[in-house]
């Protein structure tokens, strides 16, 4: 029995940033922006919209597509690293608006491969029967621990979710996934303080995003190579055998030299950072669904999926749609 993706649904925030507009805060050009990321605007949610306003939105859209009723959902698991609040999580906040009674619901904290750690959970849950319909979404409100007057961060991050839901199905499916993570990186990509951890003398950007984007850069295209022939492998698989290749969407550098180390012509790359920057955990569900919606992504293909945030943690998911 396989896990199979019945419906896809996204959802990003009205408020759109330009590099024009971020020209106007910070000592930098539209120019660098587009030539250094492939970023041409970004979506930041308006004041009153917390994430799980954005993870509602687009579990909404995806539960509408798949034509079910919302009740039939059993499980939500929801990767987020900007969480509302601490407790409750996102999933139960989500639940409740979606008037889920019978199910659980959590939380992965795993950065921007957040989504691809939710999905591999609610694949298991699905495989083993202990859970019928599941909703996975992504959300992310990163401009929320972002520095806006950081330009070697501000330019990249953003806000926005995209969603799943999983049946069981006697036809592939989801064909393999894998996880990983080394915390030994975790100094390349991090927030200092949060919840447990309290400065002692407080800092303006000391619960934002602080990066290292040269190094994150180069562990990031090695990393997403070294993981997608790995995957493929397992399945005696070759990057011929993808249809779509669906990577995080961090930078279109970062993008293009992963797809030409794989040897995978870029045209077979769903790429839809330009229009929303990194948006963490929503990334890849938001471009698997602009994909599919876009008509490019068809019933039957089959899917690579990359995941890679801080941590670092990364993962993979091969899926027939
Ligand atoms: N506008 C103009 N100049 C900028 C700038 C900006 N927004 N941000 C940085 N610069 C400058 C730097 O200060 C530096 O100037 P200097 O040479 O005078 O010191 C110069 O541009 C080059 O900086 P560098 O960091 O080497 O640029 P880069 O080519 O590595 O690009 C990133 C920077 C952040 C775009 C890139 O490293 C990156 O995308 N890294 C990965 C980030 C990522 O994916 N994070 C999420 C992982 S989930």
């Amino acid at each position: 029995m396989f896990s199979k993706i019945i419906a896809t649904g996204s959802y990003l925030p009205e408020n759109i940033v330009t590099n024009r507009d971020l020209e106007q805060q910070i000592d930098t050009t539209d120019e660098w922006i587009r030539s250094r990321t492939g970023i041409e605007q970004r979506r930041i949610a308006s004041i009153d919209q917390n994430t799980s306003d954005l993870a509602y939105e687009a579990a909404n859209r995806a539960i509408d597509k798949a034509e079910i009723a919302a009740e039939s959902i059993d499980l939500i698991i929801v990767g987020t690293c900007t969480p509302d609040v601490v407790t409750p999580n996102v999933g139960t906040i989500i639940q409740e608006r979606l008037g889920i009674k019978n199910s659980a619901a959590f939380s992965v904290e795993a950065a921007c491969s957040g989504f691809i750690y939710a999905m591999n959970i609610a694949d298991k849950f699905i495989r083993s029967r202990d859970a019928s319909c599941a909703l996975v979404v992504g959300a992310d409100t990163l401009s929320r621990i972002t520095d806006w007057t950081d330009r070697n961060t501000c330019v990249l991050f953003a806000d926005g979710a995209g969603a799943a839901i999983l049946q069981p199905s006697d036809t592939p499916g989801i064909l393999s996934s894998e996880l990983g993570a080394d915390g030994a990186y975790g100094d390349l990509l991090y927030v200092p303080y949060g919840t447990s951890r309290k400065p002692e003398q407080p800092k303006p950007d000391d619960y934002c995003l602080h990066m290292k984007g040269n190094e994150v850069f180069k562990v990031a295209v090695k990393t997403l190579e070294s993981i997608t022939l790995e995957a493929l492998a397992k399945q005696n698989m070759n990057i011929n055998d993808i249809d779509w290749l669906i990577p995080h969407q961090a930078n279109t550098r970062i993008i293009h030299s992963v797809a030409k180390r794989l040897g995978i012509p870029i045209e077979k790359v769903i790429i839809t950072l330009s229009h929303h920057g990194n948006t963490s955990a929503a990334s890849i569900p938001l471009a698997l669904d602009e994909g599919i919606d876009s008509g490019k992504i068809e019933s039957g293909d089959t899917i690579l999926m990359l995941g890679f945030g801080a941590g670092f943690t990364w993962g993979t998911m091969i899926i027939k749609l």
